[in-house]
């Protein structure tokens, strides 16, 4: 795709100015939006620019190793991975509350990469992904909804606290303009063409109850069996967004000769242009019995599963 040869070449220069021999930080979040702003960077400035990836242990089965080996070994860029599993699902104890949960893992994650900001002796610049259409929003908000629905998770006050001016690279970009910048980068496919994840990834899709790490063991082996059904179905690219969600309740249930009590869990796909509205994705039934079996025969834990038939609006995308 020569256009995004030419806007990359473009890009790689403008950051080369805009940072001269400046230090640059950048958030990792696995994320496509963020991965490209990293390859990129890291293709304009090599090892002016230091990643940082807190791991809040919310993430989904193999993400956080795929990212380390993707950044660090294979693109050689000098990384921080700051495991802080504990200390988030130690703060999340007990907590059920929705928006207690995301505002708590918000503000910790700020705290988190401030510290790893400032252990390497702070930065000139904050590079960020944000795309056109955020650049759009933020605008057309003035005057906009006043009601909010779920706290979003970002990195507000950090550079101002920090001295930090903003790298902004992809502001001119829409979502399928950089995932061909994230191709033209060398970035794997499956990192490119991902769904969209959360900030607060699986504590909100372990809804209304306490998050430990049984449940998210759980969840995670789950939601692997159900997105890799998807694929071998061909649909992931279809599918705007897919996932299992623990539901609070057990249910009995007889397996083998024996009682079982364990939990129920959603599945969740839907359809979407921008995530503002969706709709719920008409798996067959053959296709939703054989993820229910495989996740009952080999999540220990589960033994019943349901399909979720809610589009947005009335429902949002996620659980909480
Ligand atoms: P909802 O659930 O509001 O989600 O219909 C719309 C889209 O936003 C994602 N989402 C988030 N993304 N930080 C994010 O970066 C968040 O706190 C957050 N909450 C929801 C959600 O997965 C869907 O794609």
């Amino acid at each position: 795709n020569w256009t995004m040869a030419a806007f990359k070449d473009q890009a790689i220069a403008k950051i080369r100015q805009q940072v001269g021999k400046g230090r640059v930080i950048c958030g990792l979040s696995g994320g496509v939006d963020s991965s490209v702003v990293a390859a990129l960077i890291h293709e304009a400035i090599g090892d002016q620019l230091t990643c940082v990836y807190v791991d809040h242990g919310l993430m989904r089965l193999g993400e956080s190793e795929q990212v380390v080996s993707v950044f660090r070994d294979r693109f050689n860029i000098n990384l921080i991975h700051n495991d802080a599993s504990d200390l988030f699902l130690g703060r999340l104890a007990g907590m059920t509350d929705p928006e207690q949960k995301r505002k708590t893992i918000g503000a910790l994650f700020i705290d988190v990469f401030e510290e790893e900001a400032k252990r390497i002796g702070g930065a000139d610049f904050l590079a960020q992904g944000t795309l056109y259409p955020d650049v759009i929003e933020s605008v057309s908000f003035i005057g906009g909804p006043s009601v909010t629905i779920k706290s979003h998770h970002n990195v507000g006050g950090l550079p101002e606290r920090m001295n930090m001016k903003l790298v902004e690279p992809l502001r001119e970009l829409f979502k399928d303009e950089v995932r061909a910048l994230g191709r033209e980068l060398g970035l794997p496919d499956e990192m490119v063409g991902r769904h969209p994840f959360p900030g607060p990834g699986l504590a909100i899709r372990i809804p209304g109850q306490e998050i430990t790490r049984d449940k998210l063991e759980i969840l995670k082996k789950a939601d692997a069996i159900y997105l890799e059904e998807i694929r071998n179905a061909g649909l992931y690219d279809v599918i705007w967004q897919a996932f299992t969600v623990l539901l609070p309740v057990r249910t009995v249930g007889v397996m083998g000769d024996s009682r079982s009590y364990d939990y129920a869990c959603a599945l969740r796909a839907v359809t979407s242009t921008d995530g503002m509205t969706a709709d719920f994705y008409p798996f067959d039934m053959a296709f939703l019995g054989r993820v229910a079996n495989r996740i009952i025969n080999e999540c220990k834990g589960i033994n019943r599963v349901t399909y979720d038939v809610t589009s947005k609006p009335p429902g949002t995308i996620e659980w909480e």
